[in-house]
């Protein structure tokens, strides 16, 4: 048998938390507060939680089930469903490839900032110019990469099950232990501004929790779902190869809906709980203007926040960066798995030996991307942002804005107008197991799923 010495997943909750711990990452930390803070609260939850049960369950399914149907990593999945859409498999392995070692060059700034606070320094990490000051450095952005980059090459080593599996199994529950402690912190905060007001966490609850239609117009609301969809598509590792292949470790006897849910389930409560964590800390310290997103709102504001806490900042942002760690680490597992699990398929080479060479070529990129900020230093404007990106964020706007959606959009056409459904629907009921949403997935997959791609495309070019 070719696939005799893959690996698979041992059971069904090791695979969700595996699946779970890719979706669960730095988006569901830095953008996802910062959105449903800016998009009417519990408005924005709301149109979150109906787009994650339909749009983002329907791609979800379709990739899952192509990659335990196919028993093949994304590189080689897509040509044994069709071999003329062989090439949507090598955009869908070029994705995770592209991403790799820009998101272990961020993983290595979460160490160095896990570090400052453990370490007692985290008044300084509070400091203006802290963050620029680090990651132009010369020596260690590089530093951190690699203990990142090897953190992760050392979990797949170790192979699916003893490895991936087994690493979830730990870390999955230690963070969302870690979130619900941070939560309840935040909202227990209370701080009296330089006006002489007192703001308390559970003021800055109301306004994430509480639907806020406040300036919303049809226009405003059309960004709003944007924004939704968005956030989801990334937020679920779609489009990524990832979920094809940790769907080809899955048992044929696991119930592939039920994980499904689950999974989402996970990622979505983890996504509020982040809100939960920071809206109310940041309106308490900053008011209701000081959420922001990406890097900004993690290395920037949030350690300011932590400083302003007093003696207890510390130790509360030495959790939050484990955490954050831990959410990074098993999103960067699960990136590289991607790869090379596809080198492993395409190539018949070893898991030691693939690992070694995508760790290679993520070590030589993440270099480069470390450069971008000193020695290759240049500033490029890019249509999904105000400010000029570097390589890290062309490298983000290529892979994220273009190729994604372009891998998720032909992955619908080929399940629901080549392949049909149905093709979808047998794997997933093959042990004769329920599937509710059986009809929504098909409507989703070959209606309305394009049409939100293609929306999330036109966005992504700047033409919407
Ligand atoms: N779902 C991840 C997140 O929210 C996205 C991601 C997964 C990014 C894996 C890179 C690698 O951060």
């Amino acid at each position: 048998m070719e696939h005799h010495n893959r690996g698979t997943f041992k059971g069904s909750f090791g695979f969700v938390l595996a699946a779970a711990g890719s979706a669960v990452g730095l988006g569901n930390i830095w953008r996802f507060p910062y959105l449903a803070a800016r998009d009417g609260g519990g408005l924005f939850l709301v149109i979150y939680i109906i787009l994650a049960l339909t749009f983002g369950f329907a791609m979800l399914t379709s990739e899952v089930s192509i990659g335990r149907k196919t028993k093949q990593s994304p590189l080689t999945a897509y040509g044994k469903l069709s071999k003329h859409w062989s090439w949507i498999g090598i955009f869908s392995c070029l994705v995770p490839f592209l991403i790799m070692p820009y998101y272990c060059v961020i993983g290595g700034w979460v160490i160095k900032y896990f570090w400052a606070f453990l370490t007692g320094h985290g008044l300084e990490a509070a400091q203006d110019g802290y963050f620029s000051g680090f990651i132009t450095g010369q020596y260690e952005p590089l530093i951190f990469l690699v203990i990142f980059l090897a953190a992760c090459a050392f979990v797949i080593f170790n192979g699916v099950s003893k490895g991936i599996e087994q690493f979830s199994k730990i870390l999955m529950p230690i963070l969302v232990v870690l979130v619900i402690g941070i939560a309840i912190y935040s909202l227990t905060l209370s701080h009296t501004n330089d006006a002489g007001q007192t703001v308390s966490g559970m003021e800055g609850l109301k306004v994430y929790l509480v639907p806020s239609f406040k300036g919303v117009t049809l226009n405003k609301f059309f960004h709003i779902v944007v924004d939704a969809l968005m956030q989801l598509f990334y937020s679920l590792s779609i489009a990524m190869g990832i979920m094809i292949a940790y769907g080809s470790y899955v048992p044929d006897r696991s119930n592939l809906s039920k994980s499904i849910n689950q999974i989402e389930l996970f990622d979505t409560v983890v996504a509020f709980l982040a809100g939960v964590m920071i809206i109310p800390a940041v309106y308490v310290f900053m008011g209701p203007d000081g959420m922001s997103t990406g890097p900004s709102l993690m290395f920037v504001s949030l350690p300011k926040i932590f400083a302003a806490m007093g003696p207890a900042g510390n130790i509360v942002g030495t959790v939050f960066f484990a955490m954050v760690l831990f959410a990074a680490l098993t999103s960067g597992i699960s990136i590289m798995e991607a790869v090379i699990s596809s080198f492993m398929d395409k190539f018949k080479l070893s898991r030691k030996k693939s690992t070694l060479i995508e760790t290679a070529f993520a070590l030589v990129i993440g270099v480069v991307v470390c450069l971008g900020y000193n020695l290759l230093y240049f500033e490029l404007k890019l249509p999904n942002s105000e400010n000029p990106g570097q390589i890290l964020d062309i490298l983000d706007y290529i892979s994220n804005y273009l190729m994604m959606p372009i891998v998720a959009l032909a992955t619908c056409i080929l399940i629901g107008w080549v392949l049909k459904p149905d093709s979808v629907i047998d794997e997933v009921t093959k042990n004769g197991e329920r599937f509710r949403r059986k009809t929504l997935y098909t409507v989703m997959t070959r209606y309305i799923s394009p049409i939100f791609i293609i929306v999330i495309l036109l966005f992504s070019l700047g033409i919407l």
